[in-house]
């Protein structure tokens, strides 16, 4: 698997025009064209039903132009703050197990972010056609929802992991990001909740993004795995053994005797991640006010950290939002 940094968190969002030539299009004129909103770090626009960066907005449709989804990709796809570190620490190290020790290993130096490249921000510096210099087998990550995917991504076969995450946890973590992530801006959390409620959010709607890739999971069950965090919490080493099947690498007896299932959960584990230097010191300045420390993704990695947030009320009020959107499909946390 390639080892690559990618620096950015890659959030997204409807209903612009078809893909054509980004570059002959002025961009400018097109942002200025979708329904804007303020009230997160920096105002977002509506993109195909989905809530982005306005400068995302080009490079999604650079990339629907311009991305070639081979058969052997593997594409991470999560929203922000559902546990995109942790999958792609997780898939990284199951993937690339037969090229590393786990004494000697990349995520020993390198943020887990920035191995496993964004496809719609590869990286600080770097174009899309980047991705196409990478070797195959390529282990790639994604925020966009599957609809802003290339069609091909379905047709070649490739596999896509999902991840996703009980909202209310999801949205307590959001809201501790964007107040770190920008300095001296702090939003207040009922604001940002009713904010989240009304499907406004980074990547938002959840329910919408969370709904596309369960369907085609259920639809497409040897190419669509859905996963949620808090299974990967109650049975780490389940879901090393599932991931590593699905992904076409299945753990060995040798391997299972070695307890490498363990060795994978404790490399990626939280508390050794946040015991490493990479992920404690550095960051990434990404304009606009907006830096990005290495520890920023990662905070307290529990389950149900919402209550010491969030009242009843609120809580109540999230539950009753989230059954009414996900209703008949089958998918519930
Ligand atoms: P909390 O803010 O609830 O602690 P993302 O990677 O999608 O941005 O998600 C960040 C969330 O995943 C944060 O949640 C972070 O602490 C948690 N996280 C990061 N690495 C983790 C790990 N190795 N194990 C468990 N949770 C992790």
């Amino acid at each position: 698997m390639a080892c690559i940094p990618s620096k950015s968190e890659a959030e997204t969002a409807t209903n612009g025009p078809p893909p054509e030539d980004v570059s002959s299009r002025n961009l400018e004129d097109l942002i200025r064209t979708l329904p804007t909103r303020e009230g997160w770090s920096q105002p977002m626009v509506l993109y195909k039903n989905y809530w982005c960066r306005p400068h995302l907005v080009g490079k999604i449709m650079l990339l629907q132009d311009t991305f070639k989804p081979r058969s052997d990709d593997i594409i991470l796809a999560t929203q922000p703050k559902c546990g995109t570190t942790w999958l792609k620490a997780l898939a990284f190290t199951i993937t690339n197990r037969s090229r590393y020790s786990f004494s000697d290993h990349p995520l020993l130096t390198s943020n887990p972010q920035y191995l496993v490249p964004f496809i719609e921000i590869p990286d600080a510096g770097r174009d899309h056609t980047y991705l196409e210099t990478l070797p195959s087998p390529r282990l790639l990550s994604t925020h966009l929802p599957l609809s802003m995917l290339p069609s091909e991504t379905s047709s070649t076969g490739c596999r896509i992991v999902y991840l996703c995450r009980e909202p209310k946890d999801a949205f307590v973590s959001r809201w501790h990001f964007e107040n770190k992530i920008v300095k001296g801006s702090s939003i207040e959390l009922e604001k940002a909740f009713d904010m989240f409620c009304e499907g406004f959010s980074p990547s938002g709607p959840f329910w919408d993004h969370c709904l596309e890739y369960w369907k085609e999971s259920l639809a497409r069950q040897d190419e669509v795995l859905f996963l949620k965090y808090e299974e990967i919490k109650s049975q780490p080493e389940q879901v090393v053994r599932q991931l590593a099947k699905f992904l076409g690498v299945p753990l060995t007896a040798e391997e299972e005797s070695a307890g490498v299932a363990q060795e994978v959960v404790k490399l990626c584990s939280f508390e050794n991640l946040t015991s490493l230097q990479v992920n404690q010191t550095g960051g990434v300045d990404h304009g606009n006010k907006i830096y990005v420390e290495n520890s920023v993704f990662f905070r307290k990695g529990k389950v149900g950290d919402w209550a010491n947030h969030m009242s009843e009320e609120m809580a109540e009020k999230l539950d009753r939002v989230i059954e009414e959107k996900l209703k008949g499909s089958g998918l519930s946390f």
